[in-house]
């Protein structure tokens, strides 16, 4: 049973680097919590293509804040996906097209702009919803849901995480680089660690799970033992 608040449905932050496997984990925790998913990254990502969309100069910081207060998007449910819904902007799907590296790239240079994220601070917020989130980003834990009852922090090394998406872009059939990807992690790294809004970093009371030697079941374990220890008064009502 979810732990009785008086105030909001609680909410579970799941924030580290790309390609971390957060996005695995928290549509994992959804289906087993059925909470709902807030995966902020993909509003970074829309708004970076629709800044694209409009022609809007990647300097303008005022334009692109203004795109981002007025994203048309949607997050349709889809089951049996290994995504967890379909993404629209302005009602066209989009859902592989933000997944591209170079919309992680676009994103990754509209969430270092002050003025585009508190644009998207309330439509973030709005997400929360009974019986729960699980709110997947960089700042879920530190900014925008600082009273979240679960905090973690899911790392792994820039190595590990440049293979992983190798194998995921080579069964896609894609023709990249291992060493070109490595590098476009190296930077979005830095630029996401580095900016002066909402840096990249742990909450002090996050809890830090390194996935670098792990399976995926083995981080789904880890991650689901910090979940019920923390948020879930009986974590078998959710199984
Ligand atoms: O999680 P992702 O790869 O979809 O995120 C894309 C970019 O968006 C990432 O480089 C950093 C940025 N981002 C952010 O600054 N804050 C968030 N809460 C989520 C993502």
């Amino acid at each position: 049973m979810v732990e009785e608040t008086m105030l909001e449905p609680i909410v579970i932050a799941i924030d580290g680097p790309s390609g971390a496997g957060k996005g695995a984990v928290t549509h994992e925790l959804a289906l087993r919590t059925g909470f709902h998913i807030l995966d902020s990254g993909a509003l970074y990502r829309l708004t970076g293509l629709a800044v694209r969309q409009d022609a809007v100069s990647f300097s303008d910081e005022t334009g692109i804040a203004a795109v981002a207060a007025n994203l048309d998007v949607a997050f349709l449910p889809v089951t049996g996906q290994p995504e967890p819904f379909k993404v629209t902007l302005r009602g066209e799907d989009v859902t592989d097209r933000i997944r591209t590296d170079a919309a992680g790239v676009d994103a990754s240079v509209v969430a270092a702009l002050p003025l585009v994220r508190s644009s998207l601070e309330q439509l973030q917020r709005r997400f929360r919803r009974a019986p729960g989130l699980i709110a997947d980003g960089r700042d879920m834990g530190t900014v925008i849901f600082t009273d979240a009852t679960v905090k973690i922090f899911l790392t792994a090394s820039a190595e590990i995480r440049a293979e992983r998406r190798y194998k995921q872009l080579k069964n896609k059939g894609m023709d990249v680089s291992l060493a070109a990807l490595l590098e476009s992690i190296r930077d979005r790294d830095a630029r996401d660690a580095t900016r002066a809004v909402a840096p990249l970093k742990p909450a002090e009371d996050a809890i830090i799970i390194d996935s670098s030697h792990l399976s995926l079941q083995a981080v789904h374990e880890a991650v689901w033992a910090v979940v019920a220890e923390n948020a879930l008064s009986d974590a078998n009502d959710f199984i």
